[in-house]
């Protein structure tokens, strides 16, 4: 059994560590999404009254740390879950006011070009964001020098390398595995458009163990998906770090502020 202690965790994260764990496995859609995002925050420079874009951005918990931590301003957009379930969970954490909700396609964005300063994207950008066109569409949507951040499952070694989707992560996610990428797949994927500098583009050394660690939290005490759960959790007692972890990739939009 894993405790909801267990998920405090200030040396590693110490951000996420004032947030009630009861509270984020209530909206919880996947990996923690407050270690992924507070350790991608640690490449970026958010100020307070950015104007933020956090795309699919789930039941919300991303999007109130960035209005939190950082006092920034937040587009939270999504596909699957409706805006108004979203709002509530922004009214209940007091943020209301500096995050709005909206029903979005990431292909389809109801957004004037250049109006963010940072679109964010956790554990989301492995649905829609790997086509070659992609980083061109969203990038319209930043200012000058404005910054992209994805934390996204990544992979040490390159599936076409591999030449098949191992079979413990075939198991759990099938074919979805093959938006999967190493951090350099990230790195020149990004780097070749010109469009942008990448900043960092890293794998999370422990990032397997801290799915795990969460997922198994989310077994114990109710996660709405136990069977998926359960796949997730044999695919990383399988994998043990030898493929799997989250790539974080950060860079600024090229061009000069106007
Ligand atoms: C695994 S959930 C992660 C949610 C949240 N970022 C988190 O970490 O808790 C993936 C999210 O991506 C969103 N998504 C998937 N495809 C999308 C698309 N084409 N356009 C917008 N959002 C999309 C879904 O609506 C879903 O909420």
């Amino acid at each position: 059994m894993t405790t909801l202690d267990a998920l405090v965790r200030p040396a590693e994260y110490p951000r996420s560590s004032h947030y009630d764990p009861a509270w984020l496995l209530g909206l919880d859609m996947g990996p923690h999404p407050l270690w992924l995002l507070e350790d991608l925050c640690r490449d970026l420079d958010l100020r307070p009254g950015m104007r933020v874009l956090d795309l699919g951005s789930g039941r919300g918990a991303t999007s109130v740390f960035l209005a939190r931590e950082f006092g920034v301003e937040v587009v939270a957009a999504d596909l699957w879950v409706a805006p108004d379930q979203a709002a509530e969970v922004f009214a209940a954490a007091g943020v209301a006011d500096r995050v709005h909700a909206v029903r979005a396609e990431a292909h389809d964005l109801p957004f004037a070009r250049a109006s963010f300063d940072a679109i964010i994207s956790v554990d989301a950008y492995e649905y829609f964001g790997t086509a070659d066109s992609y980083l061109a569409y969203i990038s319209r949507f930043l200012k000058p020098g404005g910054q992209l951040a994805i934390a996204t499952p990544g992979m040490t070694r390159e599936i076409r390398d591999l030449g098949a989707i191992p079979a413990h992560i075939k198991a759990c996610v099938g074919w979805e595995a093959i938006a999967w990428h190493t951090a350099d797949w990230w790195r020149f994927q990004w780097e070749i458009t010109e469009l942008v500098t990448v900043i960092s583009a890293r794998l999370q050394p422990d990032g397997w163990r801290d799915w795990l660690r969460w997922a198994r939290a989310g077994l114990d005490h109710g996660t709405d998906d136990r069977e998926g759960t359960k796949k997730v959790i044999a695919m990383l007692e399988a994998d043990q770090g030898e493929f799997l972890s989250f790539a974080l990739v950060t860079a600024r939009m090229n061009g000069t502020a106007s």
